[in-house]
């Protein structure tokens, strides 16, 4: 039952303040020492390998980005179909993380089973329970999404994030570069998240923005950092359920080529929530801008931006560094609904597309 919602996807956006603290708190209410005995232990690993398909790989970009600055450990993020077939180098104490809400994606089992023939080490984050790849790994971290009918992934991928935000700031931990204290100011802000995540749900509304993007066939998403992953699974939702080309660009990358297709009227949604380089993206609206580009602006509430960059703006709250992923992904899923929506699209069943992709 879609709960008086008009669509699924809608329904399981609403549940992503209730599916983020169930799983965050599976893991951990108060005390950074709980996250510790509630996951494996990960401080003998120098190498992350996550392994996914799809959404679920832009959730380990996310991760990747977090674990290597915070946590200064190696990860390498790869597409299982890829990976299945080449042959992985594990020259270091190396763990194998494999991300799926199914738990039945079979490019991402065949690595899974893979790493386990190599005699690595192996763990999946899984929201399916029992499902063949939760079965196969040696440790198991449950995601609490619940059962999610829509095809595109949404509260599903919302926990992703959050648990692999659990798992990197466990590593920062357990790896000693984090104090006992400020992890646990951390764990003070975990609190929080699912009443700003209701607040953003509830009281922001992006119609105007979803006008903009709805009368185009060509989209850019644009960042840098942990907003470039960002990025991708924003331009995926959108491709996936209103059939707009959209292309995800690392900011700083597209003066290489990609910038001739910017004319006049292109959206161009930027991602800022990056201190340390929103200024450089600032700069890269400021191309884009000159030539012709309407730029939906999504960026941290404390970022100071001049109007003139800018057509319309999305604000997202200020939280630190280590979860601000789960936030930054909720008006990119509220926006591309939007859109399909507007456009009349079959949102809940897009064309070609399978809940659980068990075939090569
Ligand atoms: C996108 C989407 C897909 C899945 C991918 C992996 O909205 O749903 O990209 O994320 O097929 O599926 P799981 O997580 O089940 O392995």
């Amino acid at each position: 039952a879609k709960d008086g919602y008009e669509h699924f996807m809608l329904k399981e956006i609403h549940e992503e303040p209730r599916v983020v603290r169930e799983t965050m708190f599976s893991y951990v209410q108060d005390d950074i020492d709980q996250l510790v005995a509630s996951l494996p232990d990960l401080s003998k690993y120098q190498q992350i390998h996550i392994v996914s398909c799809g959404s679920a790989m832009y959730a380990g970009m996310i991760a990747k980005s977090l674990i290597e600055s915070a946590a200064r450990v190696r990860v390498d993020v790869e597409i299982a179909s890829e990976y299945r077939y080449k042959d992985p180098i594990y020259d270091v104490n190396t763990l194998v993380l494999v991300v799926s809400q199914s738990g039945e994606t079979a490019d991402s089992l065949a690595a899974l089973l893979l790493a386990k023939q190599q005699g690595v080490d192996t763990m999946a984050i899984v929201n399916v329970v029992g499902s063949s790849i939760a079965r196969e790994a040696k440790y198991v971290a449950y995601t609490h999404a619940g059962v999610e009918i829509a095809v595109a992934t949404t509260k599903a991928y919302c926990t992703q994030v959050a648990l692999l935000s659990l798992v990197a700031l466990n590593l920062t931990y357990v790896h000693g570069k984090v104090s006992k204290a400020q992890a646990n100011e951390i764990i003070k802000e975990i609190q929080q998240l699912p009443d700003m995540l209701q607040h953003m749900i509830d009281d922001v509304q992006y119609v105007k923005a979803a006008k903009i993007i709805s009368r185009h066939n060509n989209v850019f998403f644009i960042g840098r950092g942990l907003d470039y992953a960002l990025c991708m699974e924003g331009s995926l939702k959108l491709k996936e359920i209103s059939y707009i080309h959209s292309e995800a660009y690392a900011a700083g990358e597209l003066k290489h080529g990609t910038i001739s297709l910017i004319e006049k009227g292109t959206p161009v949604v930027a991602i800022c929530t990056e201190e340390r380089l929103y200024e450089k993206t600032i700069s890269n609206i400021k191309e884009v801008k000159a030539r012709g580009a309407n730029v939906i602006l999504v960026v941290r509430e404390d970022l100071q931006v001049a109007q003139d960059y800018y057509d319309y703006k999305i604000s997202i709250p200020k939280v630190n560094r280590l979860i601000q992923g789960i936030v930054g992904v909720v008006p990119l899923q509220l926006l591309s609904y939007q859109v399909a929506n507007l456009r009349g699209c079959e949102i809940d069943q897009p064309r070609n597309l399978a809940k659980s992709v068990t075939v090569e």
